[in-house]
């Protein structure tokens, strides 16, 4: 049986303004009604009667017809204080805020537990892809041994652009800005930040994990270079950056960093500011969801698809965090990777695990080979270094010392 729900919503911007539209549009489906929309600026001009907007947010979280608060602001903080409220206040919440969650998740987990009251956010990941609903239900039997893809709008739209029309990528990084994709500091995206929180709330739902987003490495695209493109170009890749996380043995590893990828891979013709997730179970093997991930109405549909969701009271379990093989987070991986810098930067073969190749040219020296990821974190740091990982990146765990297993076991 479906309930019809009374909304409170907060931010009307990109997102909400697409809720409003798919919820009108919808016909039959949810009954969801906005009561209130609480904003923060009182000078702006919105398409919807004025006395529909409040700026007072306990007008919402104090009003007890209001069942559900759809929270779809910038602010992760303000977001933060706004969910524990909801939800101490015995409200339902959706959420499209993948910062807050994913510095907050094990945090709002406990607090649907005290509260009973249920936080769905698939719109947080990925946009319109149904990953996380999928990864709790479908994939509840399967152990799934990775989840990976293009976690991010904007970096596709711009790598897209930069590739196929050659834009410069501070065009592209506009473009992607005026179309509502990117953040409202686009470094989020830029640097890799936005996917990085994505993964997080994947991977809780993938590994049963809770993760501090500072402890997944995240390398952007801001410091990819002409000749990086050139490079790609010359030898039929594309770049793409990609959020993965897997498991080998009882070890998960996860990080964001760009990657030239084969013309024939899938991800190769994953364009503008669409995503992909892949998905390997140990019984299904992959499976490829592809969708727009930013975007006022994809957004807004996966915000209407957890209000009809909560129409019929569903909860996320949070199955993996039950399963029985328990994981460990771990960066300690060698991965294989092209490395750019200018002549002014100090990196040498040493810095390699396995040296491969190297070469200087156009000012720049470029080395490719294997390196370890927390190396790889140090020069995504530094000014002048840029990073790609090679086409089938090898994943090798470093080796732990006899003491360290001991220690570990
Ligand atoms: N800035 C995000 C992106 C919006 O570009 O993917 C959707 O989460």
């Amino acid at each position: 049986m479906r309930r019809k729900l009374k909304l409170g919503l907060f931010g009307f911007g990109c997102v909400g303004q697409g809720l409003y539209h798919v919820l009108h549009e919808t016909h039959g489906g949810v009954q969801a009604e906005i009561k209130k929309v609480c904003v923060k600026s009182k000078n702006k001009e919105r398409p919807v009667k004025e006395d529909f907007f409040t700026f007072d947010k306990d007008e919402i979280l104090n009003d007890p017809e209001i069942d559900v608060v759809v929270e779809l602001i910038d602010d992760a903080n303000a977001a933060y204080e706004i969910v524990k409220t909801a939800l101490l206040r015995g409200k339902a919440v959706v959420t499209a805020n993948k910062k807050m969650l994913a510095e907050h998740l094990e945090e709002i987990y406990e607090l649907q537990q005290k509260s009973g009251k249920p936080v769905l956010y698939e719109g947080a990941v990925c946009g319109s892809i149904p990953i996380l609903r999928n990864l709790e239900e479908y994939y509840d039997n399967d152990l799934l041994n990775s989840i990976e893809g293009i976690f991010n709008g904007s970096t596709n739209y711009i790598l897209t652009k930069v590739f196929e029309e050659k834009k410069t990528y501070a065009d592209a990084l506009k473009k992607a800005q005026e179309l509502g994709f990117a953040e409202s500091d686009p470094s989020l995206d830029v640097k890799g930040y936005d996917p990085k929180y994505k993964l997080v709330i994947a991977i809780a739902h993938t590994f049963g994990l809770f993760i501090q987003p500072e402890n997944v490495i995240n390398i952007g695209i801001d410091k990819i270079s002409d000749l990086d493109l050139k490079f790609a170009r010359e030898n039929n890749y594309t770049i793409k950056l990609i959020a993965r996380s897997f498991r080998l043995d009882n070890r998960v590893y996860g990080f964001v960093a760009p990657q030239f990828i084969e013309a024939t891979n899938p991800l190769a013709s994953v364009r503008n500011e669409y995503n992909a997730v892949q998905v390997q179970g140990a019984f299904a093997e992959k499976q490829l969801f592809i969708g727009k991930g930013a975007g006022s109405y994809p957004t807004g549909s996966a915000v209407l698809s957890d209000l009809s969701a909560l129409s019929y009271d569903y909860i996320y379990e949070y199955k993996k965090l039950h399963q029985a093989d328990r994981f460990e987070f771990s960066n300690e991986l060698i991965v294989e990777a092209y490395i750019s810098f200018d002549e002014s930067v100090k990196i040498t073969i040493n810095d390699f695990e396995v040296f491969q190749s190297g070469y200087a040219a156009h000012g720049k020296q470029y080395m490719v080979g294997q390196v370890k990821l927390s190396k790889l974190k140090e020069w995504s740091q530094a000014d002048g270094v840029g990073i790609i990982l090679a086409p089938n990146s090898q994943f090798i765990p470093v080796k732990t010392s006899s003491k360290q297993e001991a220690l570990l076991a």
